[in-house]
């Protein structure tokens, strides 16, 4: 009879030993579950702020112009409720859309949610990163000056006076986003086309201006513009073939705001992703031409010209594109970095050799005064792993599942121990 306890006891034991093991790791799991979904979310939000809401939010969250900071503890601390109104209903009469696509805007609820856990748990620092990443970052609203000699030329056409006023409101209010000549840019299409003015009645453009495009960085002029300045816009849209070339010119392009801050990253880009082939210092190597010396600054005046060159290549060498690998801001810091050598660059650089850098297999590394190791390929891309900052790793997660181990475990141990019962039980009666 004794053994009988004694089964009993060792199920017993077996079971509770799994259920224990089973609710110790429970609630860790389930928190790190939770922590994973969150920083999915979050990671899925960051990318469509970026497409969506950083042109008027800036890029973290600081706010532009007359547009709201939403890096604010007001909104971290309301309610989820009245913030998902906010951004699936918009604000009436304001730039700010609707986003839902219930109420027209283009995003569905999981991705409204997404937003929604940037704002209150994100990082904006790491949101910031996706942004510049993506090559998305606003800049500071632009405007271009018209010539006094263009807007006489304009003023002569039938109509002239209100097509000049609209020249003057795009050259301010849109040649941000729609370009030069509204020609379009990568933030709008172009607003000087056969199609719109044939397609389109002046009714159709009035209302895209008038209340802005649903679901698009297209904002509501209603709240700006008056209804002439409106009419006005709308008869350039339709006669635009009739205007001088080039009547409104490219907006200036930004200069690059050099910090310590930027040149230390860009110190580390290019480390990491030039000094390979342009040397440790930029002076050359056998596979790159150098860029720390005289003759390459004064080639290169202009940044916009080192920037063009960075994230186009050059075509047909060795040189890659970096613009698809690096952001913009990235490249500008490279840039940055670069100009930093300017002041005291050699007028003739001293190619770097060996070590690494595609010289002879048996000229030892050290032979070279700056060998540096290649293992620096990956460039350091914004994104970060972590956006929601919480800093925690599922590194230390368990490897197993212990609801599917319970699962398992648990009738196992059953079937166990009424084998062993049985068995027992039979041995005794054989042996009675
Ligand atoms: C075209 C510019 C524009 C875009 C794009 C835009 N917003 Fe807004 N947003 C505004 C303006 C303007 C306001 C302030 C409206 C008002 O006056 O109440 C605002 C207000 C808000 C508010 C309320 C802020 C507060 O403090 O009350 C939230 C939240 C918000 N936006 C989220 C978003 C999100 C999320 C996106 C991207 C899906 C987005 N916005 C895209 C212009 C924009
Ligand atoms: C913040 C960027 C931005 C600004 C500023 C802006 N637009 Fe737009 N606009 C857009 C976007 C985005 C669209 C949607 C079409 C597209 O996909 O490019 C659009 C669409 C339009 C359309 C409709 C085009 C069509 O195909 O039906 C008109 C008309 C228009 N804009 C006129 C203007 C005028 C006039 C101004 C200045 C008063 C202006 N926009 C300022 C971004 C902008
Ligand atoms: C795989 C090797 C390689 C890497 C990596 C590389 N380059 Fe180059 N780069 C070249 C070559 C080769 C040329 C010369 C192209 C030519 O013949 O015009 C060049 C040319 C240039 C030029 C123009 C120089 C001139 O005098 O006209 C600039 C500027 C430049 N690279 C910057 C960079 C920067 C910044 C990086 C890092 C982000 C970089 N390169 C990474 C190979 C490389």
């Amino acid at each position: 009879m004794r053994q009988h306890y004694l089964i009993g006891f060792f199920a017993a034991l077996v079971l509770s030993i799994a259920l224990g093991l089973y609710m110790f790791f429970e609630p860790a799991r389930q928190a790190q579950a939770q922590l994973d979904l969150l920083t999915q979310q979050v990671s899925e939000g960051q990318e469509l702020y970026a497409e969506d809401c950083a042109v008027c939010h800036g890029a973290a969250g600081e706010g532009l112009g007359a547009t709201p900071a939403l890096d604010s503890e007001g909104l971290r601390a309301m309610d989820f409720d009245t913030l998902y109104k906010v951004i699936a209903r918009g604000r009436y009469d304001t730039a700010m859309a609707a986003w839902s696509v219930t109420d027209g805007g283009p995003l569905n609820d999981a991705q409204i949610e997404s937003l929604i856990a940037v704002i209150q748990q994100g990082d904006w620092l790491s949101t910031r990163g996706v942004v510049v990443g993506l090559g998305l970052e606003p800049r500071a609203p632009i405007s271009v000056t018209v010539t006094n000699e263009t807007l006489l030329q304009i003023a002569a056409l039938p109509d002239g006076e209100r097509l000049a006023s609209a020249v003057q409101t795009y050259a301010t209010e849109c040649v941000a986003c729609h370009g030069a000549n509204g020609q379009g840019t990568s933030l709008a299409s172009a607003l000087n086309t056969e199609a719109l003015r044939v397609d389109r009645s002046a009714a159709q453009l009035t209302t895209a201006v008038t209340s802005g495009v649903a679901g698009t960085v297209m904002p509501a002029w209603a709240g700006t513009l008056t209804p002439e300045q409106i009419g006005d816009v709308v008869l350039l849209i339709q006669r635009w073939d009739e205007l001088p070339a080039n009547a409104i010119p490219e907006p200036p392009a930004r200069p690059i705001i050099v910090t310590e801050a930027l040149l230390a990253a860009g110190e580390q880009l290019y480390a990491a992703s030039c000094a390979r082939c342009h040397g440790t210092e930029g002076q050359g190597t056998r596979r790159a031409p150098a860029l720390n010396e005289q003759p390459f600054f004064e080639t290169y005046t202009a940044d916009a010209a080192l920037i063009q060159i960075i994230s186009q290549g050059v075509p047909g060498t060795a040189m890659p594109a970096w613009g698809d690998r690096l952001g913009e801001t990235e490249v500008e810091a490279i840039v940055a970095y670069l100009r930093s050598w300017e002041p005291t660059a050699p007028a003739v650089a001293v190619p770097q050799t060996g070590g690494g850098f595609g010289g002879p297999p048996w000229q030892r590394a050290n032979a070279a005064p700056n060998a540096q190791p290649l293992a620096q390929e990956q460039p350091q891309t914004a994104t970060a792993a972590d956006p929601v900052g919480a800093g925690a790793s599922p590194a230390s997660a368990p490897v197993v599942d212990w609801r599917i181990a319970a699962l398992i475990g648990i009738p196992t141990a059953f079937v166990l121990a009424t084998l062993v019962g049985a068995s027992l039980a039979l041995w005794k009666l054989r042996n009675a």
